[in-house]
């Protein structure tokens, strides 16, 4: 399987993408989710795919940093996590098979990374094992690309720029958008859904250029485009991005996705 399709960065990647990626989009989605899974004090909280921690990090803000982990397939982004938040248990791991006994926390929460997963219901089903029956699990993923405004027409500059290698990794992204799919996932893999709501975040980049420097350099793209595909998506990124350009240059970028709240079904009692 290819670095891009489960979303694998080197350690310089990682640095970028918690420094430039998570504080323009993902601390905003953590927000939400943490706000979403209802976390509270003493709760035991863990995130799974955690990147360089940003929904561990939100959630510790309720729950208490000793009971909060992460854990991700990535050394490097964890290597980022333990600098920035040293306080939280960092581990890596796959989460098609996580390494916790049944029933080991409150809440279990995962942003944007169930579509990278080869099996997501088999995750999802991991998700549930290591949840209390009373517990919450809760999952942040991008909508249908179809239902992009800003996305849809950047991926087809970049297929354009770099053909189907950019629409690999670019293309995973939206693979669980589809809400009906992620709520059948869910079910599938023994959860009750709770709720499910589409919500639509903008990110704010200092200009057009800014973005694709972020989606390229904060991304597995980074190793796949050569010098001329990379300078032609930057020179095509203004036309696509014209209708979110702001009158002091900098650009408000929607991303559309889902918040999904659920139970284990055996036992769970919403
Ligand atoms: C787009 S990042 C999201 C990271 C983080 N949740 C955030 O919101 O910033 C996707 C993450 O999924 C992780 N990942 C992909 N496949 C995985 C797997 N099978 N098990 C654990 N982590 C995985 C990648 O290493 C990467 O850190």
């Amino acid at each position: 399987m290819a670095a891009s399709d489960t979303f694998q960065l080197e350690l310089e990647a990682a640095e970028f993408y918690e420094e430039k990626f998570v504080p323009a989009l993902f601390a905003e989605w953590a927000r939400l989710l943490v706000e979403e899974a209802d976390v509270r004090p003493g709760q035991r909280v863990l995130d799974v795919a955690c990147g360089t921690g940003i929904v561990a990090r939100t959630a510790a803000e309720r729950a208490g940093e000793e009971m909060v982990a992460g854990l991700d397939l990535n050394e490097a982004m964890l290597s980022v996590a333990r600098r920035v938040r040293p306080g939280i248990r960092w581990l890596q791991g796959d989460a098609a098979s996580l390494p916790f006994p049944d029933r080991g926390f409150d809440v279990v929460l995962c942003q944007m990374a169930l579509m990278f997963f080869p099996d997501p219901v088999a995750a999802l089903g991991e998700m549930r094992r290591v949840a209390d029956d009373a517990g919450t699990v809760a999952v942040v993923v991008p909508g249908r690309l179809d239902d992009q405004p800003a996305y849809g027409p950047f991926v087809q500059l970049a297929v354009r720029c770099a053909g189907e290698q950019a629409a690999e990794l670019l293309g995973t992204y939206w693979a669980c958008g589809d809400a009906g799919r992620l709520g059948a996932l869910t079910e599938a893999a023994g959860l009750r859904v709770r709720s499910l709501r589409p919500y639509l975040a903008t990110a704010g980049y200092g200009s057009p250029e800014d973005f694709v420097r972020v989606e390229v350099e904060g991304t597995p793209l980074a190793r796949q485009l050569s010098a001329r595909q990379y300078a032609l998506i930057r020179a095509g990124v203004r036309d696509v991005l014209a209708p979110y350009l702001r009158p002091d240059g900098s650009v408000g970028v929607p991303l559309q996705g889902h918040i999904l709240v659920a139970s284990p079904a055996v036992g769970g009692t919403g």
